[in-house]
């Protein structure tokens, strides 16, 4: 007998346009040591092997057939004392990665036909989560995409007009790369006292500012800092991430929150990742000058305009034709990169994560190949 499974979609998923993951080839390839996943902005190092033993050796001591432990056997503390000294245990939560904190976020504090306040363009997993809970994106498409920081003015005047329940900001900023200063983020803080102002630090340790904003976390209750162990620290197959926030958002949080969701080999390889942070650093510091190495030389290409990043990533503009032949070329070599034509206004963008230096050469050689 047949079984027919009737179901009806919410209203507002049907009409959702789902987040465009990165194609999945890469994976196939993975045993290939020559292979390069630039698009999602990993970390091309391998874990830590501290990280490797701490996770074996927790596998085969501890109990896995328990779910987690819920004080996430004091991480929190640890990221307090490393990250952010001055705040305190009520200020900070674990989440399976930056798009649960997000989630989570957008849950709490975006009410259905709420506005929501974006830097266009931005990160369009967040977009999803506002659309599930019904909220309405309101992007603001600053007259230059790549220094915004010149406009706050006009994008504060805009918020203000839509009353919005959360601003979205990335910083830096994926995909332009952009960095704003503190005194443009108290400028949306202080001029939106009602709004939640959420800052997603995701590549903040690529940054010129390492440390972050987690200071203004003093002065103002309306922000909230969302970081994450998937960019420089490496553990994206692991999704762990945290925010830092004002006790009542954190309360909220908590609310809306499966506190069992962040999983004990998460818990285990973020810890022992925050012991590793020397050899990290290193790893970050790798990565800052490949990125300068890999700007300088795409710019040498008459055909290609490389813009200055404070991301582990270099977003890339050129000709839609050449693109094609690029991308085409890069695929053979089992390189990927991030198109970004499917954002509107960014035809003829792409967005390479920045590897190691090798494979920074790699590309170029490429390049220089397609493009002589
Ligand atoms: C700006 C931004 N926020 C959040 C994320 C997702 O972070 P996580 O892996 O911690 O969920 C990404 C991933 O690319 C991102 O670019």
């Amino acid at each position: 007998m047949d079984t027919k499974i009737c179901f009806e979609l919410k209203s507002q998923v049907s009409h959702i346009e789902p987040y465009k993951a990165v194609s999945q080839k890469a994976w196939k390839v993975c045993s290939d040591r020559e292979v390069m996943k630039l698009d999602w902005n990993e970390s091309p190092f391998p874990i830590p092997d501290r990280v490797k033993h701490r996770l074996v050796s927790f596998i085969y001591n501890n109990p896995l057939n328990w779910y987690p432990p819920l004080d996430g056997f004091g991480l929190n503390r640890d990221l307090l004392e490393l990250f952010a000294p001055t705040l305190t245990l009520d200020n900070i939560e674990l989440f399976s990665g930056s798009d649960a904190t997000l989630e989570s976020l957008v849950r709490a504090f975006c009410p259905p036909g709420s506005n929501v306040v974006l830097l266009y363009p931005s990160y369009d997993n967040f977009r999803v989560y506002v659309e599930i809970e019904r909220g309405n994106v309101m992007p603001y498409i600053p007259s230059n995409i790549f220094s915004p920081g010149n406009e706050i003015d006009d994008f504060i005047e805009f918020a203000l007009d839509h009353d919005p329940s959360i601003v979205y900001l990335i910083n830096p900023n994926n995909p332009i790369g952009y960095f704003l200063e503190d005194s443009d983020l108290v400028k949306v803080i202080e001029a939106l006292p009602q709004t939640l102002i959420v800052v997603d630090e995701a590549y903040i340790e690529f940054s010129s500012r390492p440390a972050g904003s987690w200071e203004l976390l003093e002065r103002y209750p309306n922000l909230a800092i969302c970081r994450t162990f998937s960019k420089a620290l490496g553990l994206a197959g692991f999704r762990i991430g945290y925010v830092l926030a004002n006790e009542k958002i954190i309360t909220a949080l908590r609310k809306v929150k499966n506190p069992k969701s962040v999983s004990t080999l998460s818990i285990t390889a973020a810890k022992a990742a925050i012991e590793s942070l020397d050899e990290i650093s290193l790893n970050i510091e790798q990565i800052k000058q490949t990125r300068q190495y890999l700007i300088k030389q795409l710019n040498t290409f008459s055909e290609i305009r490389a813009y200055t990043s404070e991301g582990n990533f270099v977003l890339v503009n050129t000709e839609e034709q050449i693109i094609e032949q690029i991308r085409y070329e890069f695929e053979i070599n089992n390189i990927y990169t991030r198109d970004l034509s499917h954002i509107q206004g960014m035809n003829g963008f792409f967005r390479i994560t920045v590897g190691t230096r090798r494979s920074a050469e790699r590309i170029i050689a490429i390049l220089r190949q397609v493009l002589r």
